[in-house]
């Protein structure tokens, strides 16, 4: 083998090299992000069964999903309650929850049948629960963009 055509070989297989290490890095950082469900709850496991409680008896999932969970026949494009907390605080949800018109504070783009409900009659101590439960669902830092975005697009129709 001539001197260049060695060169030029090792110059190759030195290409060759830094591509697989670089594509490996990429797809275990992906694969990792993949796997990982970045949706995850910081309450207490008592709030979490009282407030999963409350949730399933007011019905929220037939406007609603969380945890991937929403009624079959759901056709409101209500924003996704996962990683709510991360996105509302505990004193806004219970504000939320409390007034006679939600839309007061969120502007709705909906007919009035879709719209959110005004929850003012729920039993202060049932919304209190739910509000700690819904506070308490976060989202991971690498996700928070998209979460935001999908909200925007959800509740403004927009893309955002
Ligand atoms: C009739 C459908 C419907 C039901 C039932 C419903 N919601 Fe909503 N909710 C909505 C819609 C639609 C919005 C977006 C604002 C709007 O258009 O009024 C919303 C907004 C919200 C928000 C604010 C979301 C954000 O992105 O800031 C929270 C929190 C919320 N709902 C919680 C609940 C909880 C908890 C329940 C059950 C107790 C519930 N909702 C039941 C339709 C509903």
């Amino acid at each position: 083998m001539k001197k260049g055509e060695k060169g030029v070989l090792i110059f190759i297989a030195m290409v060759v090299l830094a591509m697989m290490i670089w594509n490996s890095e990429k797809l275990s950082k992906s694969s990792n992000q993949d796997k990982e469900i970045p949706f995850y709850s910081d309450a207490s496991m008592d709030v979490k069964q009282a407030g999963s409680a409350i949730y399933r008896r007011y019905q929220c999932k037939r406007c609603h999903s969380l945890w991937t969970v929403k009624d079959i026949m759901q056709t409101v494009p209500a924003p996704a309650l996962d990683g709510i907390g991360a996105l509302r605080d505990a004193y806004w949800l219970m504000r939320y929850l409390s007034v006679a018109n939600p839309q007061d504070i969120l502007p709705s783009r909906l007919k009035t049948e879709y719209r959110m409900p005004s929850y003012s009659t729920m039993p202060e101590k049932d919304r209190k629960v739910l509000v700690a439960y819904l506070a308490s669902l976060k989202v991971k830092p690498w996700y928070l963009d998209e979460l935001k975005k999908t909200e925007c697009r959800k509740l403004t129709g927009e893309k955002c």
